[in-house]
């Protein structure tokens, strides 16, 4: 079981080990015995030598015709295309999730690279009008530079990919940090485009801990933008870092998601929802249905319903078919969860089901948490409003539309927020009235596809928007051009 493998850094097309020659472990959260492979315990040096690579390859890139780019990234989606099953296999190992979800997030890697691809032959401008005559005016998108990512474990090949290909087709170059837990699938995704063609210098990676890899990055002079995805305290030191020299920073980090259920849904289907976005993933995502707000004449109902399918859910290790939970990243996460159940029973919220570490068997040799539902819970309460980041669901009742939509928008997070109803009057509502970036009719608050803005309002991020177009415009600037051909001296806001 334990193939112990070494590898290595990714600078300036060479794969390399770290300047100090240190090395971490990348272990299986499902079966901590399975030792994944050693990794470069990279620090400031590493990223200085990552960043230097990017930087001497970025007037190569730049001047490269966006369609020429989107052939090296056509080709690496046919690679991954290819390379699927092999690469949620990785994924499933280093992070734990069960492998129809790793394969869905390869898919999304996919997605996005294709998607970008695409944009080589677009990366549309506007040519408009001019107050002047014999003017012409238009206005391009230009790359900005090297672009430091700092990626989580979550979803260990789709950020990657989100932050990487929109970088890459816009003509900047790349040094990506990804998370400590999940290394391998980041490195997956490199050595693909490596082998479709990318020249050397324009993505590199580098393995390591936040404090020692990802800092120096983030206050790297010649990174001039930051793309980070994670906890909102690292967020804020990222956000900080990038102030002191005006870098374009992009945030993406907490959540606590609502889904609301009104009292004609079709409690089947919400039912269903509420499992896959409460547990999917072991809760393990920004965009996880982490509360419930449900209208009290279907309450009980709701909750008694709810808690026998979360009771019959099957957790284990994600390799096997039948598994639909699996464990949690690792000790300090299961610790979080625990801390946060001992929060909602002091509280005095009802414990329904879960709970608990599950132990026993298989069990001991990974970080497995019982699927775990509160309810009696008020929207005050912090495990009402803090994110948890597992498999833990709060319920917490309401009476009519307006009270629930006051609870969903009363946290400091504003990702993403669902509501399950028949009535169209009140999905529209619920739709103008929700303040987040994503909001969903009828489907839980997970599942956003790579061609729509992705991001939320609030603490939730800074404003920016990953995925679809939207992308393009945090990694490109606009320069916009006026062509005057009437051969003499023409003055805007006077001549005209
Ligand atoms: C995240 O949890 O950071 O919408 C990303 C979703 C996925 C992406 C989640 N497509 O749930």
């Amino acid at each position: 079981m334990s193939s112990e493998k070494v590898y290595k850094n990714f600078l300036a097309g060479e794969w390399v080990e770290s300047a100090g020659g240190d090395a971490f472990e990348n272990i299986n959260p499902a079966e901590t015995n399975d030792r994944i492979g050693n990794f470069p315990r990279s620090n400031s040096e590493d990223v200085a030598a990552a960043v230097a690579a990017a930087k001497s390859a970025y007037p190569g890139w730049r001047r490269t015709p966006p369609p020429k780019r989107a052939e090296i990234l056509f080709r690496a989606g046919q690679l991954l295309a290819g390379r699927k099953d092999a690469l949620a296999r990785d994924m499933t190992r280093e992070m734990g999730k069960p492998l129809e979800e790793a394969r869905g997030d390869v898919q999304e890697a996919i997605d996005m690279t294709f998607y970008m691809a695409g944009e080589g032959r677009r990366l549309f401008g506007q040519t408009t009008t001019s107050e002047l005559s014999s003017k012409f005016c238009m206005s391009v998108r230009s790359p900005v530079g090297v672009c430091g990512l700092i990626t989580p474990w979550n979803f260990p090949m789709a950020i990657p990919a989100w932050k990487m290909m929109p970088a890459l087709i816009c003509g900047n170059t790349v040094v990506i940090k990804p998370a400590e837990d999940t290394p391998l699938s980041a490195f997956n995704l490199v050595r693909v485009l490596e082998e479709a063609g990318l020249p050397p210098g324009v993505v590199n990676c580098v393995s390591g801990f936040g404090p020692e890899a990802g800092a120096p990055l983030a206050q790297h002079p010649d990174v001039p933008v930051i793309s980070f995805t994670g906890s909102a305290e690292v967020g804020r030191e990222v956000a900080h870092a990038g102030a002191e020299r005006f870098k374009h920073v992009c945030l993406e980090m907490g959540g606590k998601n609502v889904i609301m259920v009104m009292e004609d849904a079709n409690l089947d289907l919400a039912i269903d929802g509420a499992i896959w976005g409460g547990f999917g993933t072991t809760g393990q995502r920004c965009t996880a249905s982490s509360r419930i707000v449900i209208h009290k004449d279907i309450y009980g109902e709701f909750a008694q319903r709810f808690v026998e399918r979360a009771r019959k859910l099957k957790v284990g290790n994600g390799i096997y078919p039948e598994t639909q939970v699996g464990p949690l990243i690792n000790e300090a996460q299961l610790m979080t969860v625990e801390r946060y159940i001992e929060i909602g029973t002091r509280e005095g919220a009802r414990l329904l089901c879960g709970g608990r570490r599950l132990t026993g068997g298989e069990y001991d040799r990974g970080w497995f948490f019982s699927p775990t539902i509160f309810s009696d819970c008020t929207p005050t309460m912090r495990i009402s409003k803090e994110e948890i980041f597992g498999p833990v669901v709060s319920l917490i009742p309401c009476s009519g539309l307006d009270e629930a939509i006051e609870i969903g928008n009363s946290v400091v997070y504003g990702l993403s927020s669902s509501i399950y109803t028949r009535n169209i009057n009140n999905a529209f509502k619920a739709m103008q009235e929700m303040e987040t970036g994503i909001f969903y009719v009828n489907a839980p608050t997970i599942g956003a596809e790579t061609h729509l803005p992705f991001g939320g309002t609030k603490q939730t991020g800074n404003g920016h928007r990953e995925a679809a177009t939207a992308a393009l415009d945090f990694y490109s600037e606009w320069k916009s051009i006026y062509i005057d051909y009437s051969d003499k001296l023409q003055r805007a806001q006077i001549d005209s």
